[in-house]
């Protein structure tokens, strides 16, 4: 029970890595709020945590909103008393050639990935200064922050200044003992990857590890970052990909 007493959001969290982000945080005693843009998958996702006795309240809504994002602190905070643990990890994929890639896909990615994440860190450190015992960030950055990647000009860029930003805000909030850190996955199975039925095949031939991650692969990492054993890690980035990154091997 690690995260006991601990109140975690969690963002873009219906499926995939979120949702068991989530589902590991409430197995280890934290009461969890769990965000996603689509209502109803929300509902169902933070229903599912509850059903297997974990404590899961749903917040629907737009991550990348600052004004819902900073409501989202606040009913945290209502309903709790605190803020311990702020995981900004939805962010949307839009891939494209580059040289014809469009403004509106552009501006959407900058809007979710980037903005998203910066008004969540700023509303939970806030949060954070005020109750004065400290607390953890973390951003779902990517492999993708790291390597450069064919038709993902504008995600990628998003990803690491994720990374960038991690390491800028050690110099803003360690001063009250917030930690920031990254996590960055390879390619990992999630519902939305698994819909292209290559996926599996192509990153299992190409990741030195012989597979692509699962979602606990990811959450296993997460939880260690935003955990006390993680105490004195800040403004880093763990990258867990089976080694992808060392050889990075294209999927195309
Ligand atoms: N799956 C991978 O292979 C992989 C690899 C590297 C990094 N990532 C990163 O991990 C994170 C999660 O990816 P995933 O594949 O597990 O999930 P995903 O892409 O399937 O999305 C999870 C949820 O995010 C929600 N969402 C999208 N925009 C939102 C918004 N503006 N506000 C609130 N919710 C929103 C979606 O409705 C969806 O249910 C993302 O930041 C992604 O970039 C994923």
């Amino acid at each position: 029970m690690e995260f006991h007493n601990k109140t975690a959001i969690v963002t873009g969290a219906g499926v995939g890595i979120g949702f068991e982000i989530c589902g590991q945080l409430a197995r280890q005693g934290a009461t969890v709020f769990l965000n996603d843009i689509d209502e109803a998958l929300c509902t169902s996702a933070a229903e599912k945590i509850r059903a297997e006795g974990g404590t899961c309240h749903p917040l629907p809504g737009d991550s990348s909103n600052k004004t819902f994002v900073e409501s989202m602190v606040s009913t945290a905070v209502e309903q709790t008393g605190r803020l311990d643990i702020a995981i900004a990890n939805a962010g949307i994929t839009l891939f494209g050639d580059f040289l014809t890639y469009p403004p509106e896909s552009l501006f959407q990615v900058l809007h979710v990935n980037i903005g998203g994440t910066f008004f969540l860190a700023q509303a939970a450190s806030r949060q954070m200064r005020q109750q004065g015992n400290g607390g953890a960030l973390l951003f779902t950055s990517s492999v993708t922050g790291h390597q450069a990647h064919k038709n993902l000009a504008a995600y990628s860029m998003t990803k690491a200044a994720l990374e960038m930003l991690a390491k800028n805000l050690v110099a803003e909030v360690s001063g009250f003992g917030v930690r920031v850190n990254t996590v960055a996955p390879g390619a990992t199975l999630t519902e939305r990857t698994v819909s292209d039925t290559e996926y599996e095949n192509t990153w299992s031939r190409i990741t030195p590890m012989g597979r692509p991650a699962s979602v606990t692969d990811i959450a296993d990492a997460a939880l260690f970052l935003v955990s006390d054993k993680a105490r004195h890690i800040t403004g880093q980035s763990l990258v867990v990909d089976g080694g992808w990154t060392a050889t990075s091997p294209s999927p195309f």
